[in-house]
């Protein structure tokens, strides 16, 4: 036996290592089902209960559009002809999130090809209805929504 070699109770053993890898998948599992419920808990109090939103004009772009949540819902501001709309961002076939094309100034459903006109109202696709407009104000240079 050299001086380098472990001793008995040196040695790993294949119980040590199997014990060591249940433990790590425990914790990796309990971190796991933790992460999300922390996260949950420790989230701000704002963010389902917002109620106004204030967005200054002077920071939004032509042809752009600003997608934020409003009362647990997507909402989109777009600014087209110098004049901001605020529209539900959910397509009215489904419910799925449209995305502005600031090419073609129109709004696209990914999930069956639904198109929007830069107004909201149905172009193409298996809609019929407009996305739904939100209520908004313009106050002191800023769009107000709530
Ligand atoms: S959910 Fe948008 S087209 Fe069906």
């Amino acid at each position: 036996m050299t001086q380098d070699e472990p001793t008995g109770s040196q040695k790993p053993s294949r119980r040590g290592f199997v014990e060591l890898c249940i433990g790590a998948m425990g914790a990796t599992s309990a971190g796991a089902v933790a992460y999300p419920v922390v996260a949950f808990l420790g989230r701000p109090a704002s963010v389902e209960g917002v109620t106004t939103i204030k967005v200054p004009v002077a920071e939004l772009q032509e042809d752009q559009a600003r997608y934020v949540d409003w009362q647990g819902q997507q909402i989109v501001i777009l600014y087209t002809g110098r004049t901001p709309k605020v529209l539900s961002a959910s397509c009215s076939h489904l419910g799925c999130l449209v995305a502005w094309d600031n090419v073609k100034h129109v709004f696209h459903c990914p999930c069956h090809g639904a198109v929007f006109d830069d107004q909201g109202r149905p172009v193409s696709g298996p809609v019929s209805k407009p996305l739904a407009a939100v209520p908004f104000q313009l106050s002191e240079g800023n769009v107000v929504i709530g």
